[in-house]
């Protein structure tokens, strides 16, 4: 696509302003000037303007893991194995952890090299549920789903929780919808209640439901219809 009508269907550049920024030359594309409004922006070029990135010049990658107990959710860690760990593909340094899970907890990762995808997904604005299957040490009362849909005070963030939807399973087994995503936000919930969660599994990230062909441990490529969910 010629780049005068790439910067121009963005939503931030009318055409004039992308005639002045080609003169002004403020627009890169694989690192070279560009004044000419005919040059070519394919889909992997790198595209800056202002030295801002406005495409990588990279493909993007979305992957779905089916996150095993027992590994940390971060790029790097000096004692456990890492969900990247699991990741054999090129460029596994560009990828990163769109919602984090404890240690101990399993279930739906998605890791993307995808910046403003992944914000899409967890930004709070968005207000995906995320739904978490819960095996508790008690049983879990009949107040609980009240007290959840109401929300819980946490004093550490001074805010109180989104409405969560909790829905029994069994006496100690319950499926829990929360949009937000706090540090220890499930264990926190029902740490309310005294009662210790021991099994944690993410089900779902909004409409991305963890592929139940995938064993702990494995992961694939989403498809361009799942990534255009987001
Ligand atoms: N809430 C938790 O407490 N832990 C997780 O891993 C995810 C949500």
């Amino acid at each position: 696509m010629r780049v005068d009508r790439f910067l121009s269907n963005l939503p931030r550049f009318n055409r004039q302003q992308v005639r002045l920024l080609l003169v002004e030359k403020r627009v890169r594309i694989d690192g070279k000037i560009v004044s000419d409004p005919h040059a070519e922006v394919r889909e992997f070029s790198r595209v800056e303007v202002n030295d801002e990135v406005l495409q990588t010049g990279k493909p993007l990658r979305h992957f779905m893991l089916h996150k095993p107990a027992g590994c940390v959710s971060a790029t790097r860690d000096p004692q456990h194995p890492t969900v990247l760990d699991l990741i054999h593909e090129p460029d596994r340094d560009d990828l990163h952890i769109a919602g984090r899970l404890d240690f101990n907890t399993t279930g739906l990762m998605l890791i993307t090299n995808d910046g403003s995808w992944s914000r899409r997904l967890t930004q709070p604005q968005t207000k995906l549920p995320k739904v978490y299957y819960v095996e508790t040490e008690q049983v879990i009362g009949p107040e609980y789903a009240i007290t959840f849909m109401q929300g819980l005070y946490f004093a550490f963030e001074d805010l109180t929780t989104q409405p969560a939807g909790l829905e029994l399973l069994g006496p100690k087994s319950a499926r829990l919808s929360i949009v937000e995503g706090r540090y220890h936000q499930v264990k926190r919930m029902f740490g309310h209640f005294d009662n210790k969660v021991m099994r944690l599994h993410r089900e779902s990230m909004g409409p991305l439901v963890l592929d139940d062909r995938l064993k702990p441990g494995e992961y694939r490529p989403l498809s361009d219809e799942e990534i255009a969910l987001i």
